[in-house]
């Protein structure tokens, strides 16, 4: 700051007292938000959306005036809704004395109306319901979607016609998976596009949610690309080798086999999760960080891609497997999947695309279930260093790799060449480490806050296109018809293992070993 000539540095504020999106005023226009979850009997509903919805009213991010209301079938009070609820909330925000108290107060606002998805008169019901606690202020309405898709479409049609708002915006937030295919996703879009619009400058919208969009580390690609010298310049061809997204669980499908073994791992994970990060870490820099400016770039990047080939993929599926006297189940093991089933829970593939940027470039994914650990990341290979003095003092000088560690242990580091102290000249490699938790004292937020905050705000920029979703479809739909209507074997692996060694010989055959 340059004051009376005098050039003086403001005090640097540490970054866990920037002051965030708590202290949003959303009570100017006395409107009231009312946010139902549709199907809150459910397991996403209990473990992720109310626990998201109570951290987002114990950090003061939601309106003053809001109602939460629980819709499925099953037969529940509003008490027992609370006591269903209560049991999935923490306090892990921090432990301020009055979470406790915030917990009764956020039950207190939370009701419960049970209704068939496909029930207008229920929903009717739902809306007098709401309409009873928006107490004639300018009601906006939030519905989550947190059902299986094929009640999808009964569950819009019935919230749009018969539970809509009459004075503020409805929107209505669809959860994966969006289709099977390009096909059906298209169908999909056009039946959601019978009802509400995409577009936010309507009344009644919908919104793809992706929540991988929603975590920390993914929002923070765009600020480590774009607010840092150091990146941008090398982010190309020119520099790096090759790019890897990788999602690995340490746990198989567990009570999900019924839904999983209808889509397998490439439609639960590579074509929406990690490909939406890949369009993020490859597009060209947006005009603006609006919604539309970034999706508009993140669609060229995937329609710059070509579809994925059958011989560019390689699957994989868990077998049982006994370590330490316990016996791990194998996927057909579990009572929801047919035996015999063929559906992948291990893939890797390898990407390309085609533009200025990328030509070369192979772009790896792999994503696993019951695999030895639980990750995702992404990890940028650089090229060699051309003629390296420094050859001769390390047998395999490693090149340097960048690592942004989406989840756990949130950390972005880079590894380098370094020069082991002493009086010789002996290198190894080091990793310069932003570890968060070590940097942040701050709890990092799950992603279904951020989503639902951005939803109640408006703001569409971890939202999913529908166009961006057709482009991703088209990368994988081929793919997916030859893999199934060849009935290609996966390569089994045992539970708790680092997956097929296939993925290792397709990664070398574009010279790329799997950090
Ligand atoms: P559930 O299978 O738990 O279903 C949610 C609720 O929908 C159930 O409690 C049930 O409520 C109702 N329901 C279930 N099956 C049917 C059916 N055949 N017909 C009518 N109603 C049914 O789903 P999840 O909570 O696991 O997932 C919800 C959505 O979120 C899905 O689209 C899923 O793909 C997606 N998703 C889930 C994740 C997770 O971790 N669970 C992660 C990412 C996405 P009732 O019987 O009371 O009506
Ligand atoms: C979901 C998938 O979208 O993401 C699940 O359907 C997967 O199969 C889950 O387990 C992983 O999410 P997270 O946030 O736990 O990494």
């Amino acid at each position: 700051i340059l004051k009376d000539g005098i050039l003086s540095v403001p005090p640097v504020t540490p970054p866990e007292e920037v002051k965030d999106i708590a202290s949003f005023d959303f009570d100017k226009d006395k409107s009231t938000v009312s946010i139902t979850v549709v199907g809150a009997s459910g397991d996403l509903a209990k473990k992720k959306i109310f626990p998201a919805l109570f951290a987002l009213y114990y950090e003061g991010c939601l309106p003053e005036h809001f109602t939460i209301f629980g819709y499925a079938r099953s037969k529940m009070s509003d008490a027992e809704l609370r006591t269903m609820v209560s049991k999935t909330l923490t306090c892990r925000i921090d432990q301020r004395e009055n979470c406790g108290e915030k917990m009764d107060q956020f039950l207190e606002r939370c009701f419960y109306q049970p209704g068939q998805y496909d029930s207008e008169k229920n929903f009717l019901e739902l809306d007098r319901n709401l309409k009873q606690h928006e107490a004639g202020r300018v009601a906006n309405r939030l519905f989550y979607l947190s059902i299986p898709p094929n009640i999808f479409i009964d569950a819009v049609k019935c919230a749009s016609s018969s539970a809509s708002s009459a004075s503020g915006w409805t929107r209505v937030i669809v959860e994966k998976p969006f289709g099977r295919d390009s096909e059906s996703s298209a169908a999909l879009t056009r039946s959601l596009k019978q009802y509400l619009d995409e577009d936010q400058i309507f009344r009644q919208v919908f919104s793809l949610i992706d929540h991988y969009l929603g975590k920390e580390l993914v929002e923070n690609l765009s600020v480590l690309r774009f607010s840092n010298l150091i990146f941008e310049p090398l982010w190309s061809r020119q520099y790096i080798r090759n790019v890897q997204f990788i999602f690995a669980e340490d746990f198989g499908t567990e009570g999900r086999g019924g839904y999983f073994d209808n889509y397998g791992i490439i439609r639960d994970i590579m074509q929406n999760h990690l490909l939406q990060i890949l369009a993020l870490f490859a597009m060209e820099t947006p005009v603006s960080l609006d919604a539309e400016d970034i999706r508009n770039e993140k669609v060229k990047v995937l329609r710059s891609m070509r579809p994925l080939r059958l011989d560019d993929v390689v699957v994989g599926q868990y077998k049982s497997h006994t370590r330490g006297g316990v016996k791990y189940p194998a996927y057909t093991d579990d009572k929801t999947v047919p035996g015999g089933s063929l559906t992948p829970t291990f893939a890797a593939a390898a990407l390309f695309i085609d533009n200025a940027r990328w030509d070369g470039v192979p772009f790896l994914m792999k994503a696993g279930k019951a695999l030895h650990d639980r990750r995702a990341e992404i990890r940028v290979q650089f090229r060699h260093v051309p003629g390296n003095l420094y050859n001769k003092n390390i047998i395999d000088l490693a090149t340097n790799e960048l690592v942004i560690r989406v989840q756990p242990d949130e950390s972005i580091y880079l590894k380098i060449n370094n020069k082991v102290p002493g009086l010789g000249m002996r290198l190894d490699r080091s990793n310069l480490n932003l570890l968060y938790a070590a940097r942040y004292s701050k709890e990092i937020p799950d992603a279904y806050e951020r989503l639902l905050l951005d939803a109640i705000e408006g703001e569409r920029r971890l939202f999913i296109r529908s166009d961006e979703l057709d482009a991703a479809w088209s990368l994988f739909s081929p793919v997916l018809k030859d893999l199934e209507d060849n009935k290609i074997v996966p390569e089994y692996y045992p539970y708790g293992s680092r997956g097929p060694v296939g993925s290792h010989y397709l990664a070398a055959r574009y010279k790329v070993r799997w950090g």
